[in-house]
């Protein structure tokens, strides 16, 4: 038996590597701009959805940019990612996945995608698990990204659970401070010390345990 009702997952970097693929992406934009781009800074944007990361990179700019000119940089980020996902499939899902997913399933809980990656219908398909969600958030329809907990909020409503017992997971700084204020308990994906908001931090899904949380 679990004390929560629902375990809501982030995408990138929890169920699939696919932050290595925007890392890539935003760093050939970023140096198509002059700006430095490197993983200390990409810890910054897990999480952030895709205007908000292009601001934080167009920040370290000397130039300013207009609107119409920060749209079409954001697109050929997107087009080159989209390039980079191409090739994914059920190969590409991170050691413990599925197992998690189906362990939750077990327990009778709703299970929730929380993603702020308009592609994240996309690559649920490409990896074969859309049919595993209860319910996925339409990242077209949130107002606020990460750390705002509107995601997280909208998941739970949806999924028909009280915050308060649901049970988040996230990689990313922004992520887990989302899932903090939206009332509910946080499992960080990655570095404790990165992550130090989160209840507790496992390495990846592989080491997954439900009944210890
Ligand atoms: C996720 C990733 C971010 C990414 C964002 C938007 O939150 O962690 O790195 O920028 O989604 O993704 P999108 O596919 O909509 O550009
Ligand atoms: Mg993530």
């Amino acid at each position: 038996m679990s004390r929560f009702k629902a375990v809501i997952f982030d995408l990138d970097g929890v169920i699939t590597d696919t932050a290595r693929y925007h890392y890539l992406a935003w760093k050939r934009l970023a140096e198509t701009q002059g700006v430095h781009f490197d993983e200390a800074f990409n810890e910054h944007l897990k999480g952030i959805d895709r205007m908000g990361s292009l601001e934080l990179i167009l920040a370290s700019s000397q130039r300013s940019y207009s609107q119409e000119e920060k749209l079409a940089l954001a697109d050929e980020k997107n087009e080159h990612y989209k390039e980079l996902i191409v090739t994914m499939s059920p190969g590409d899902l991170l050691p413990g996945a599925v197992r998690a997913l189906d362990t939750c399933r077990t327990a009778g809980l709703k299970i929730g995608l929380a993603s702020v990656s308009r592609n994240a219908f996309t690559v649920l398909d490409r990896l074969g698990i859309r049919g595993k969600f209860d319910y996925v958030v339409d990242a077209a329809t949130i107002a606020k990204g990460k750390p705002d907990p509107e995601i997280f909020l909208k998941a739970a409503r949806e999924l028909d659970v009280p915050p308060a017992e649901c049970l988040g997971v996230e990689d990313a700084v922004a992520g887990v401070a989302a899932i903090k204020s939206a009332g509910m308990w946080a499992l960080g994906i990655g570095d404790p010390q990165t992550l130090e908001q989160a209840d507790a931090v496992i390495p990846g899904l592989a080491q997954f345990d439900l009944a210890s949380y």
